[in-house]
């Protein structure tokens, strides 16, 4: 089944008096269930794209439908994690995780359940008293997606989660979030600058072509699951990696001609 839904949209910003069209014409269709990333030049629209998704970006043009709705506001349903994990120093690990749900006003026994239930899912039960402070940016990063998942939405949207993340925290966190996804199944949007991860992480990753970002390849990641670390060794991994990396770079070097 289609869970999300983008038809010919665009998105124009007005800069200084002037129009600066993002993204142009559009569309894609996600599964229900179905890991897809996206990758492409830097200011192509990625993240303007999962903002429109989310619904915290208005779209110039075109409509965007998540699980047959039109988006028009953010809702519960799509889940957004960014690079910069912003949790509350002020607030335990704990207090962070469940933050969200007070936010609902879910109860308190729920709250505590379903934060020690997603805590423990990211491996880190045994913080659940520490304050963020007190943890490595990778462990602070599965805070935030604890915090995420503890909402229980059916869609992700991920901006570079892993950005600010050493190489092998980085790889890790992949490793864990392949697992959790493989448990979970849930819709995910994933945005990177690493071609590795998005291989790794997707079941499709799409190329955007040079602002105004348009869908220049969409591409089968059709290895066996569950992944293992192994598999970024095999050569098909790295076949999938090259080709990515090739289609990006036409687009890398047309934009740099361009400006
Ligand atoms: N609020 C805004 N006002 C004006 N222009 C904007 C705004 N947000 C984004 N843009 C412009 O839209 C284009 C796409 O930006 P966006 O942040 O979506 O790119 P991106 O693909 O996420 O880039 P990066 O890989 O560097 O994160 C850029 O040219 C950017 O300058
Ligand atoms: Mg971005």
């Amino acid at each position: 089944m289609t869970y999300l839904l983008a038809q010919s949209i665009s998105k124009c910003f007005e800069r200084g008096g002037q129009q600066v069209l993002a993204i142009d014409d559009l569309s894609l269709a996600v599964e229900e269930g179905e890991f897809v990333s996206i990758v492409g030049p830097s200011g192509c629209g990625k993240s303007t794209f999962l903002h429109m998704v989310g619904g915290f970006e208005p779209i110039t043009q075109g409509a965007i439908s998540v699980a047959g709705r039109f988006v028009s506001a953010p809702g519960p349903d799509r889940g957004m994690l960014f690079q910069d994990y912003a949790l509350f120093p002020w607030r335990t690990v704990l207090g962070n995780v469940g933050w969200s749900l007070e936010l609902a006003g879910v109860s308190k026994q729920e709250r505590l359940e379903r934060a020690e239930y997603y805590l423990d899912m990211v491996g880190l039960s045994a913080f659940r008293n520490a304050y963020p402070s007190e943890l490595s940016g990778g462990m602070q990063q599965r805070i935030a997606l604890a915090r995420v998942l503890a909402f229980e939405p059916t869609m992700l949207l991920m901006d570079e989660p892993f950005g600010a993340l050493d190489a092998q925290t980085r790889e890790i966190m992949q490793e864990e979030l392949t697992t959790i996804w493989q448990s979970h199944k849930r819709t995910v949007l994933f945005v990177t600058h690493d071609i590795e991860e998005a291989v790794y992480l997707s079941d499709r990753v799409i190329v955007f072509s040079a602002r105004p970002g348009r869908l220049k390849a969409d591409i089968a990641i059709d290895l066996p699951r569950p992944r293992m670390p192994e598999i970024r060794k095999s050569a098909e991994f790295q076949a999938l990696k090259n080709r990515i990396w090739d289609l990006l770079r036409e687009e890398v070097l047309s934009s740099k001609v361009m400006s």
